[in-house]
């Protein structure tokens, strides 16, 4: 008898040690929730550490999973402290795991966010995955290719100080995440950086191609030139689909396990072909069946939304070596990305409200306010209504 439950607390134990655990900075809204939902296919428990504000119907999502626990914690409060050690009930939470088969930390936007992490975490974690950006090539020297295409390699500072503030100053993003990736490096926790480019999906909680979208959308009736100065008329970068980010973490941990080359490197990962602002509106507009205009002769400030480097395209072959990403097809990618946002407006009312505002901040004329937002109304409440008459009323109450 004894003998017996002996026997079954080992067995007890042991399916206890090897139970997966994951921790997920960020996490609550666009690329993190998704990869929230891929890990949980193969995570027994997945830690999300945010500050607690959902974006879209992500808190749904993620949130009624039982396998999920959310932390609530601002990694950005204190400027002198572990902000992490503030965290009680995370602290807490560590204490009882002595495992974590995974850190995916979108939400280190300063380096001192991911000093913070490893400090808690300290010998614990298996593989820290960091979202990092092309954006770190903006601060360093410049591409060594004749392609013009950014590789990995290139993210070299300038030796010369004064370049290499400048540059920094210029760009303070790429500066605080590359910066980031140096933290990941000096230390002892076996890491993997992904350099991302301009990120499309559903649930983008910048709202920049829902902003676009929504422009042409209403365009017939509301016939506002889309501004593309010259230099983004020229200019090609890279973009990713926010599906391949959520894939390439679990791809990259599972591969791992058995090809450990892969590991304390970076990789940028991307569709295969770039576009200028130019051509990605016309992808737009074309998935859309809509006829726009545009205003090519516009001043170089005017209101844009993508890209956001500089510098050009990044070069996906490494990864596509190492380790075997295969970027989404971009019309497939595009496809969907329009779908989601056109039935968006009955969906997501808040984050409708985000989109509108950015247009009527930076786009529609004074004069034409009023008229502008009774076209979004009337969008906005459309399907509602046709909703309401296919559906007799009392299905509310089901
Ligand atoms: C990666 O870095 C960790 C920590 O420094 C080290 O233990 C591990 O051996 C490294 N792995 C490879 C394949 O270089
Ligand atoms: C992840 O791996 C699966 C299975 O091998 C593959 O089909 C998929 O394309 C990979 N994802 C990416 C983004 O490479």
């Amino acid at each position: 008898m004894i003998h017996l439950l002996a026997v079954l607390i080992l067995i007890l134990e042991s399916s206890m040690a090897q139970e997966k655990t994951a921790i997920v900075f960020g996490g609550n809204g666009f690329m993190g929730s998704e990869t929230v939902l891929s890990l949980l296919t193969q995570f027994d428990k997945v830690i999300v550490v945010n500050r607690g504000n959902w974006y879209y119907d992500s808190n749904l999502r993620i949130m009624q999973r039982k396998e999920v626990i959310h932390i609530k914690c601002d990694r950005f409060k204190h400027k002198n402290e572990n902000n992490l050690l503030k965290c009680e009930k995370f602290i807490k939470l560590l204490g009882s795991i002595t495992n974590i088969d995974l850190v995916v930390d979108f939400s280190a936007y300063k380096p001192k966010a991911i000093s913070d992490a490893l400090e808690v975490l300290k010998g614990k974690v298996h593989l820290y995955i960091y979202i990092s950006s092309d954006s770190v090539y903006e601060v360093c020297e410049g591409y060594n290719t004749a392609s013009g295409l950014s590789k990995e390699t290139d993210s070299v500072r300038p030796k010369d100080m004064e370049k290499r503030r400048m540059l920094a100053r210029r760009d303070s993003y790429g500066d605080d995440k590359l910066s980031g990736e140096e933290v990941l490096e000096a230390s002892n926790v076996p890491y993997l950086i992904l350099r991302l480019p301009d990120v499309i999906g559903p649930r983008d909680t910048t709202h920049r191609w829902w902003t676009y979208q929504l422009w042409m959308q209403l365009f017939t009736e509301f016939p506002l030139a889309i501004p593309i100065p010259r230099s983004n008329q020229i200019l090609k970068t890279s973009y990713v689909y926010s599906k391949d980010v959520a894939s390439t973490i679990l791809n990259v941990t599972d591969l791992s396990r058995t090809k450990s080359e892969i590991l304390n490197q970076s990789y940028n990962i991307g569709f295969e072909e770039g576009f200028t602002l130019k051509e990605l509106l016309y992808e737009l507009e074309s998935e859309m069946g809509q006829n726009i205009d545009y205003d090519l002769n516009a001043d170089e400030n005017a209101f844009t939304l993508f890209p956001s480097v500089s510098r050009g395209m990044v070069d996906i072959t490494k990864a596509k070596d190492m380790i075997g990403f295969v970027p989404t097809k971009w019309k497939q990618a595009l496809r969907e990305v329009v779908q989601f946002y056109s039935g968006a407006a009955l969906k997501y009312p808040s984050e409708l409200k985000d989109v509108v505002d950015n247009l009527l901040d930076h786009v529609v004329p004074d004069s034409k306010r009023d008229e502008f937002s009774k076209l979004v109304n009337r969008i906005a409440s459309n399907g509602v209504e046709s909703q309401s008459q296919e559906s007799p009323a009392h299905h509310n109450e089901l």
